[in-house]
């Protein structure tokens, strides 16, 4: 096995450097990773740009990264489920605790939860990378590691979902066509959404959503004001969107989605930290809290 261990590693707010750190040993209950495919995620440039999302503030080096998806080289004594050779991808969310929220099943909402690429957690954007055995998912012959390691923003899309009751013949309205804005597309979808509309500033970003799947596209402006967009997202589905899933963490969107959607219905959030003005709607969205009226 090489002996180096390259990381890309985050210093201070635009102070990224690959540094050379030891191939960590895993412990009883892990497994030790070569990685082979590690996505840039928004959050880790917002990291490196930044220094911080919100409440996170990086205070020491760490190693960013976090969808990821690598190769078993060696196990810990106590793992059985798990064999070097085997390809997994990882769950970057790992409980410390046995706690309340652990128990319910609903340990990513843990506070003290082990989080890669989070501070002051270490990511994995690293040659050897050591994770909790159990929070690792073989995957089967067909699914190739770039595909393991979409499997955490896509995951991002199915929760969203998921929470919103996303069904079939569900009308959805998506703010957003990014990365999480399309995995959240191709969850809707596959939940059995009848009719998806997506927004974005961005043509290029549509196209991309109509070859995935979307019924409608909307292009916008700044300019744009929500309840206008919220008409134009009426008039195109013929009634008020079911669901609203916001992507974009800009306010208009969340004010948009707030008119858009049918009384009674789901808007999600999906949470973010960028802007100090959306604080209490992350509060609620990190909290998983429904956004509703009625
Ligand atoms: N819950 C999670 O685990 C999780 C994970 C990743 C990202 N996020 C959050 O999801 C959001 C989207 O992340 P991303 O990685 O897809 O970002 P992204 O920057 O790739 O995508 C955002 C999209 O929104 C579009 N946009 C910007 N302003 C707009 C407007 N006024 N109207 C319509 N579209 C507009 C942009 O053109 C862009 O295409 C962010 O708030 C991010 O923090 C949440
Ligand atoms: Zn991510």
């Amino acid at each position: 096995m090489a002996q180096e261990n390259l990381s890309v590693v985050l210093h201070a707010k635009g102070d990224l450097r690959l540094d050379n750190r030891p191939v960590p040993e895993p412990g009883p209950d892990e497994v030790l990773l070569q990685m082979h495919s590690v996505g840039i995620c928004g959050s880790d440039v917002h990291y490196w740009q930044n220094g911080r999302i919100g409440d996170f503030v990086l205070r020491k080096p760490m190693v960013l990264g976090h969808e990821a998806a690598g190769r078993v080289v060696k196990v810990g004594s106590e793992v059985t489920h798990l064999k070097a050779g085997d390809r997994v991808a990882i769950e970057p969310g790992v409980p410390r605790k046995m706690d309340e929220f652990f128990k319910m099943g609903r340990y990513n909402l843990s506070p003290d939860i082990f989080f890669c690429a989070t501070p002051p957690d270490d990511g994995n954007l690293c040659r050897y990378y050591a994770h909790s055995a159990n929070f690792c998912y073989k995957l089967p012959d067909n699914v190739t590691f770039e595909e393991g390691a979409l499997i955490e923003p896509l995951s991002v899309g199915i929760h969203a979902c998921s929470r919103a009751g996303v069904t079939l013949g569900s009308t959805v309205l998506i703010c957003g066509a990014g990365t999480i804005g399309l995995v959240s597309l191709l969850a809707a979808k596959a939940m059995g959404a009848s009719q998806v509309i997506i927004s974005d500033l961005c043509a290029e970003r549509l196209e991309m959503a109509k070859e995935l799947g979307a019924d409608f596209q909307l292009t916008v402006t700044r300019e744009d004001g929500a309840q206008q967009l919220a008409k134009k997202v009426e008039d195109t589905l013929g009634a008020q969107p079911h669901v609203t899933i916001e992507c974009t963490g800009v306010e208009s969107c969340i004010q948009t989605a707030i008119y858009a959607t049918r009384s009674s219905r789901q808007r999600r959030c999906q949470r973010s930290g960028h802007q100090r003005s959306l604080s209490l709607l992350q509060h609620l969205a990190n909290g998983h809290l429904h956004v509703g009226v009625g």
